[in-house]
């Protein structure tokens, strides 16, 4: 399963690279807000320096919500950079957009899915990525694992190769689970791929094997 980050801020991707263990970087209109970018040079500006900085897949979400919009914003992004991966909306006209850019040869994430159905318009229409939000699910009181592991069942059963990218990650059991149930990439915030570091026995086997180290001495 690849790791990518799911973040604009800058600081969190160089710490999560740094680890040698990550394969991109998704990013989305709410995320870049966060980073306190609002006018759309910055915005173009800032997946530039992300793409400088990681070697992986950089996930550019458009804003429009018709078809010519989504066309005329995805081409620009994908022309920032070789990376950049036209993030697009789970609509009728994103589904347009999708096919349009997987007959060019640009990478697409489908984006905002939250069902089988949707799952299988995307892998039709040629997305390389599809990003079913766990989190968001869970947060309905269903189950966002349990959606990962039927679509990727039907992804299977059909042969589809648009590859699984969990999204709305919010703790490091999801991580564990959505590579259970065959997600192709995870995306997480740093806080839950750093909590895959954590085991209380590793902590007090370090501290004990140190302590007798200073026998050594
Ligand atoms: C990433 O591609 C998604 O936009 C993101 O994971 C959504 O996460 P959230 O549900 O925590 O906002």
């Amino acid at each position: 399963m690849k790791f990518f980050i799911d973040t604009a801020n800058l600081a969190q991707i160089k710490e999560a690279n740094e680890l040698g263990i990550l394969d991109g970087v998704t990013t989305n209109p709410s995320l870049m807000a966060k980073e306190g970018i609002q006018a759309n040079d910055a915005v173009m500006h800032h997946y530039k320096t992300i793409c400088e900085m990681v070697d992986g897949d950089i996930s550019a979400e458009v804003i429009s919500t018709d078809f010519e919009g989504m066309v005329a914003e995805g081409e620009k992004l994908a022309a920032i950079h070789k990376n950049i991966v036209v993030k697009i909306p789970m609509i009728k006209d994103g589904i347009k957009a999708i096919k349009y850019f997987s007959q060019k040869g640009i990478k697409t994430n489908c984006t905002l899915v939250f069902s089988a159905g949707q799952a299988i318009l995307a892998a039709k229409a040629g997305a390389t990525y599809l990003s079913p939000f766990v989190g968001r699910v869970d947060d309905m009181n269903w189950d966002g694992i349990d959606l990962i592991a039927q679509i990727s069942h039907v992804y299977a059963v059909q042969g589809f190769k648009t590859q699984i990218l969990a999204a709305s990650i919010r703790n490091p059991l999801h991580i564990i689970k959505c590579a259970e149930n065959g997600a192709h990439v995870c995306t997480c915030p740093l806080s839950s791929i750093l909590g895959l570091l954590k085991h209380p026995l590793t902590d007090i086997g370090l501290a004990q094997f140190l302590e007798d180290a200073k026998k050594f001495a």
